[in-house]
């Protein structure tokens, strides 16, 4: 398997969501050293559900900065839970140590890129558009009339 292991280069300066990202890593490695059968079964759960809340709380944080309710990071969220949501009931079904193995792979190869340029350009604009994640409170909110937001803010993001 590809094990996924905490980076510093991960950190993206946004406790809040630093946080939620080692959690990620850390729930990812649950699943990837979990004895197959319902081992296996209840880590995949503590992902997925992880994995929603995660999600949620980045497109919350979207939405308060103005970003389209189709940008395409929140896209990318949605392609990345349909296949674990797909992975979660089929193992329930019947636990496949292989079907496992390659959702770990994948999503350790998913995870830093995502972060990188997706998750980075959230924090970014959550820094420049004073966000405070604990709160949802906003210093410089969109101005009135402008368009939504339909990238990810990054550069590299169209
Ligand atoms: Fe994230
Ligand atoms: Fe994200």
């Amino acid at each position: 398997m590809n094990t996924l292991t905490w980076l510093p280069e991960f950190t993206l300066q946004q406790p809040r969501m630093d946080r939620t990202h080692q959690e990620f890593v850390d729930l990812l490695a649950a699943v990837e050293a979990a004895a197959p059968g319902e081992a296996a079964d209840a880590a995949l759960q503590t992902l997925l559900a992880h994995t929603e809340a995660h999600f949620e709380q980045e497109e919350d944080w979207m939405a308060r900065l103005g970003f389209a309710g189709e940008n395409c990071h929140s896209m990318q969220h949605e392609s990345v839970l349909q296949v674990l949501r797909e992975v979660v009931r089929r193992h329930g079904l019947a636990a496949d140590a292989a079907l496992v193995g390659h959702l770990v792979a994948a999503l350790a190869q998913w995870f830093p890129v995502h972060a990188s340029m997706m998750d980075a350009a959230l924090a970014m604009t959550m820094a420049e558009r004073g966000l405070d994640p604990e709160t949802g409170t906003l210093l410089q909110p969109q101005a009135a009339g402008a368009a939504a937001i339909t990238g990810c803010g990054g550069s590299r993001c169209g």
